[in-house]
């Protein structure tokens, strides 16, 4: 299985303005078939907090920062993530918490598979159980 990790992206430096891209395969190690972004999350809130039997992700500080913290059922480690050029690469079988929004950030996540709600394991102790 592939390790959690952080993942740099092309940057365009330009003076009108920065550009960073993303392709699939090439940048990210899996084919995207879903774009999803959090938005507009309440101070103190936090989201996931499960782990996926089989969809691989990449998570993208668009704006603003977050913490996403990891846990393979034996450590755990987070990750700040603040800037748009680069993302954490997460497999399949970790759980995953994302924390501490700032104001107005925007997450920006990318999906190995379309939505499937039997894809996700919910419960931490099931989550054990499975690994
Ligand atoms: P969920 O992934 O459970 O978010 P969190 O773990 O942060 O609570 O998603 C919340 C709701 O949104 C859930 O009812 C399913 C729905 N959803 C979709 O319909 N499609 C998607 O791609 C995602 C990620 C969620």
């Amino acid at each position: 299985m592939e390790a959690p990790r952080i993942i740099q992206l092309p940057r365009i430096l330009d003076k009108r303005g920065n550009l960073s891209f993303i392709e699939e395969c090439s940048h990210i190690p899996f084919k995207i078939e879903r774009t999803y972004w959090i938005y507009d999350v309440p101070g103190g809130e936090s989201r996931g907090g499960h782990a996926y039997r089989n969809t691989d992700e990449f998570i993208v500080a668009l704006s603003g920062s977050f913490d996403v913290v990891l846990d393979n059922g034996i450590e755990k480690k987070t990750y700040t993530l603040n800037r748009s050029y680069y993302g954490l690469y997460v497999p399949k079988g970790i759980w995953r918490e994302m924390t501490d929004f700032s104001t107005n950030s925007l997450a920006l996540l990318l999906a190995s598979t379309p939505y499937e709600a039997s894809d996700y394991i919910r419960d931490y102790n099931d989550f054990i159980l499975s690994r």
